[in-house]
C-alpha cells in the first residue's frame, strides 16, 4: 500500500519526458500515430502510475450502480440520484467553509463559495430535464422494485435544508436505524445554519436585533424577526456603506432563488411522472411536495423587496 498524496513510479517524469518525446518534437512525425509508448505525446504505459481511473476511483463509482429491475431505463434513474447526491456533497462543502468564514468575519471567500453553491443548484435545476424523459409507463416497472427508499430519506439533503435553516427535528428520525447517519444529521440539526451566522455577524456590525437569534437552540426553526428585517431594510437603503452586507445578503436571495426552482421542478417532474400516487416513502407525493414549496429560507431578505 501507499500513502494517498505519495506520487508513483512515473508521476513526476510525465512533463518532462512528453517535452523531450520525439512526437512531441519531431515535425516529421504524422499525427495521430503511435511512437513506442507514446500517442500524440500522451502516455500509453501506465504501469505503476495512478491513471485517471486511480485518481478518481472510477471502479467504485462505475461500480456502484446495480439495477435491480430488468428494465433499461433503471439505470437513469439511479444515475440521476447518484450524481445528484455527489453533487448535494459538493454544496454541503462550500456550505459548511462558508459558514465558518462568515464567522471569521472573512467575507469574500465566502461569496465566491456561496455563487458556486447558486451554480450547482441551477445545473441540479437543469438535470431534471434529463429524469423528465422517463415516462410513467416506464417509472411503472421500475416502482415495484424501489420499495419504501425515497430521496425523503437523503441524509445529505437533510443535511443541506437544515445548513439552510429549514430546521425540523423530526425529520433526523429517519436515520435513526444508523448510528453514523444519525450523528450526522443530528450535529446538523443542532448548529447554526448559514443565516444564523449571519445575523450574529449582522450583530456584530452593530445593528441592534432585539430578541437575538445570536443565542438559542438551534435545532429549532426561526421566527420571522421585524428588527432582522429592519437591519437588512438598513443595509439595502445604504449599500454602499454596508457593501459586504448587501452582497452577501444578494448571495443568499441567488440561493434561495436556484432553490426554489430546484423543489419546483422535483415537484413538476413528479406530477409528470406519478400524478397524484402516494410516494416511495409513504407520504400523499405531489401534495407533500408542494407544500415545501411554501418553505422560506431567508423570510427577512425577501420582505425587504416589499418595504424598500
Ligand atoms: C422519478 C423520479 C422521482 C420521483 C417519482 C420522486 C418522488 C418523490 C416523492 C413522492 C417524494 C415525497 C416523499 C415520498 O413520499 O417518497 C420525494 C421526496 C424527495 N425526493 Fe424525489 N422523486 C424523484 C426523483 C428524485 C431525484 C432525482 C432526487 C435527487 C436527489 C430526489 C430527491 C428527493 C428528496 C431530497 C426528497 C425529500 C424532499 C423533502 O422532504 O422536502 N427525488 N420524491
Amino acid at each position: 500500500m501507499r500513502a494517498e498524496g505519495t506520487p508513483l513510479k512515473g508521476d513526476s517524469t510525465t512533463e518532462s519526458t512528453a517535452a523531450s518525446s520525439p512526437v512531441a518534437t519531431d515535425p516529421a512525425v504524422r499525427v495521430g500515430t503511435a511512437v513506442d509508448d507514446r500517442f500524440e505525446g500522451a502516455r500509453l504505459d501506465h504501469a505503476g502510475a495512478m491513471t485517471y481511473g486511480d485518481y478518481l476511483h472510477l471502479d467504485e463509482i462505475l461500480g456502484a450502480q446495480h439495477p435491480r429491475s430488468p428494465d433499461h431505463n433503471e439505470m437513469l434513474f439511479i444515475i440521476q440520484h447518484q450524481t445528484s447526491e455527489l453533487w448535494i456533497k459538493l454544496m454541503l462543502q462550500e456550505l459548511r467553509a462558508a459558514r465558518d468564514r462568515i464567522t471569521t468575519d472573512d467575507l469574500q471567500p465566502a461569496f465566491k463559495m456561496l455563487a458556486r453553491v447558486s451554480r450547482i443548484m441551477e445545473q441540479l435545476v437543469h438535470a431534471w430535464d434529463v429524469l423528465a424523459t422517463l415516462t410513467p409507463t416506464e417509472y411503472s416497472a421500475l416502482r415495484p422494485y424501489l420499495g419504501s427508499s425515497s430521496g425523503f430519506q437523503s441524509y445529505q439533503y437533510r443535511e443541506l435544508e437544515f445548513i439552510l435553516g429549514n430546521k425540523k427535528p423530526v425529520m433526523v428520525k429517519p436515520h435513526a436505524h444508523r448510528n453514523d447517519l444519525h450523528e450526522r444529521v443530528q450535529r446538523a440539526l443542532q448548529a447554526p445554519s448559514l443565516y444564523d451566522e449571519a445575523i450574529r455577524l449582522l450583530v456584530r456590525r452593530g445593528f441592534a436585533i432585539e430578541g437575538t437569534d445570536v443565542e438559542r437552540d438551534w435545532s429549532q426553526p426561526r421566527e420571522f424577526c421585524e428588527t432582522l428585517s429592519q437591519a437588512w431594510l438598513e443595509v439595502y437603503r445604504k449599500p454602499e456603506a454596508h457593501w459586504d452586507l448587501y452582497q452577501l445578503a444578494e448571495e443568499f436571495v441567488d440561493l434561495e432563488d436556484a432553490f426554489r426552482q430546484w423543489r419546483f421542478r422535483h415537484v413538476t417532474t413528479v406530477e409528470r411522472i406519478i400524478g397524484f400516487k402516494t410516494g416511495t416513502g409513504g407520504t400523499a407525493g405531489v401534495a407533500y411536495l408542494r407544500k415545501m414549496l411554501d418553505v422560506v429560507l431567508f423570510p427577512e431578505l425577501w420582505k425587504v423587496r416589499t418595504d424598500l
